[in-house]
């Protein structure tokens, strides 16, 4: 038994196709017997970073107030729900070009010096290790190859920031297309559902 977390972010609820792809592996990891937690940040946004937050992260935990405890302890929480996952799913269409801002802030939050990463002589070094990620990337263009392969800014980012935290074993299913016509979007779809098939539960 192996456990998951859904990190999901989309905004269009239902309509959601990274959200579809997520509940197809969902489906299929549970049916297997494994645990699966859910975070669903699109959903039920985190509020973005900003200077609170930062100050409450860099106060000395006995000199904060109770709004900035509260804010440290929901970094905590997250850091430690990722900290407990095998296999780390992240569902993320592109909007312009890049992850949505609520994605971006779930990073932001588990993103931590001294917690996720250190700083060495050496440079940076993740502490998250020995985890497995999937992202499931959904996009109304093609950036899988072809011209728009260099604006493809959301994989590459997701993948820098797993990285950076020491996940490394990364698997990538795209959905793209999406917005190409009917036809485009249907092969799109159909095609990154088969891929999610084929993912073995770890
Ligand atoms: C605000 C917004 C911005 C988008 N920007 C892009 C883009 O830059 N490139 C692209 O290929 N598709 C873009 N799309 C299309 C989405 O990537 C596509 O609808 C995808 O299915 C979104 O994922 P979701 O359905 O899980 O939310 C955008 C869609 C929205 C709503």
């Amino acid at each position: 038994m192996s456990k998951y977390l859904f990190i999901e972010s989309s905004v269009r609820g239902e309509a959601s196709a990274s959200g579809q792809l997520a509940a197809r592996l969902k489906a299929q990891v549970q049916a297997a017997g494994h645990v699966v937690a859910t975070r669903d940040v699109g959903a039920d946004p985190l509020p973005p970073l900003d200077g609170a937050l930062l100050g409450a992260l860099f106060s000395a935990a006995d000199g904060r107030s109770a709004e900035q405890q509260a804010q440290a302890d929901r970094v905590t929480a997250l850091i430690d729900e990722l900290q407990a996952a095998d296999t780390v799913v992240i569902a993320t269409g592109m909007y312009n070009f890049g992850v949505p801002a609520q994605l971006k802030t779930w990073f932001d939050y588990v993103l931590q010096a001294g917690r996720t990463f250190r700083y060495t002589a050496d440079g940076p070094v993740g502490l998250v290790t020995g985890k497995h990620a999937i992202i499931l990337a959904a996009t109304g263009g093609i950036y899988s190859s072809g011209p728009a392969a260099a604006a493809d800014f959301m994989v590459p980012h997701v993948k820098q920031m797993l990285a950076f935290i020491g996940i490394t074993d990364v698997t990538v299913v795209r959905a793209e297309g999406l917005a190409l016509g009917e036809a485009s979007a249907q092969a799109g779809m159909a095609q990154a559902l088969s891929v999610v098939e084929t993912l073995q539960a770890a």
